[in-house]
């Protein structure tokens, strides 16, 4: 782990606006990575178990679509068992690329799947994937590039950023190159705001592992347990927003600047937009795609999308 003097800056930048903010980078550390996992694994995170379903359910027509000796650039680094069954029904591809700005994450999880598919060209990438970067060249020449971008992780970015890093899947994608993307729905604002809260806590501690984290890595020192989670679905903007709520009238400090905080007041960790097929389709849009082929669950909980550069 590499504390840089910008990540400080941007730490103490979003702690000194109005709305305090701390990024959702941060989450990411190795307890919070293993927490998320956790989290993917709650009954009332139904995020992970309807995606991996439809997966399952449409494998034949999704191999179909991808075609064959295609190249599968993945935004992330590629852990899950989403990546998985993909890999396992792509017989023919000419590569797997997983990106991700994590290279310690990325090479242990790209020497994982190495060793699991050992006839898959796997070609990790390190890089900001909000940011144009280039491709490496595989052995055997793509015909088409397929970008995945599992899980909704577009939905923790606000519209403009999303389309930004639309734009970005739009422009690896390149010539003839689609997007594989799973892409959350609304629902019963309930049951969305359950998967946030789940009975077991695993959430909280996630969302609470952040302060843990900046103490740990960027000299803050939070009382963590001056802190609880919180996580409410704003129904104005389709989102579930998630914060620390301060306990108590109190002060932390990162490195030397010093932060008041009020009882009741909060700190920003993450959004996560929940999209309805035509909204999504819009925003889809206006970064180039055109919506080929949507899958969803029975319960209409989730949907996968195939979507084309127009
Ligand atoms: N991509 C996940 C989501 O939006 C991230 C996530 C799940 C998350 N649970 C969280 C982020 C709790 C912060 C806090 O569903």
């Amino acid at each position: 782990m590499t504390t840089s003097a910008a990540d400080i800056h941007q730490i103490v930048n979003g702690l000194s606006a109005p709305q305090k903010q701390i990024s959702p980078k941060y989450f990411y550390d190795a307890r919070g990575s293993k927490l998320f996992d956790d989290i993917t694994r709650l009954p009332e995170y139904y995020l992970t178990y309807a995606e991996l379903g439809i997966m399952w359910d449409n494998i034949a027509e999704i191999v179909e679509l991808v075609g064959k000796q295609a190249s599968l650039i993945e935004f992330g680094s590629g852990s899950s068992l989403k990546t998985r069954i993909l890999l396992e029904h792509l017989s023919e591809l000419a590569a797997y690329v997983p990106v991700d700005i994590s290279e310690e994450h990325l090479h242990a999880s790209a020497n994982q799947i190495r060793d699991e598919f050992p006839h898959v060209d796997v070609l990790p990438v390190v890089a900001d994937f909000t940011q144009e970067f280039s491709l490496p060249a595989p052995m055997v020449m793509p015909v088409r590039n397929i970008v995945y971008f599992p899980g909704s992780t577009i939905g923790n970015f606000e519209c403009e950023i999303a389309i930004g890093l639309l734009r970005v899947m739009h422009h690896e994608a390149g010539k003839g190159g689609a997007l594989l993307i799973g892409v959350d729905l609304q629902k019963d604002p309930a049951v969305i705001e359950k998967a946030y809260n789940d009975s077991a806590g695993v959430t909280a501690q996630f969302n609470l592992n952040m302060l843990q984290r900046l103490n740990r890595d960027y000299g803050a020192n939070f009382d963590v347990n001056a802190f609880t989670h919180s996580a409410n679905y704003d129904q104005d903007k389709s989102r579930v927003v998630i914060k620390l709520v301060s306990q108590a009238d109190q002060t932390f400090e990162i490195g030397d600047t010093a932060f008041d905080i009020a009882a009741g007041e909060t700190i920003l960790t993450e959004y996560s937009h929940k999209y309805t097929l035509d909204g999504f389709a819009a925003m889809a849009r206006t970064a180039g795609f055109a919506v080929e082929k949507v899958w969803t669950d029975a319960k209409r909980l989730f949907s996968v999308q195939f979507l084309t550069r127009l």
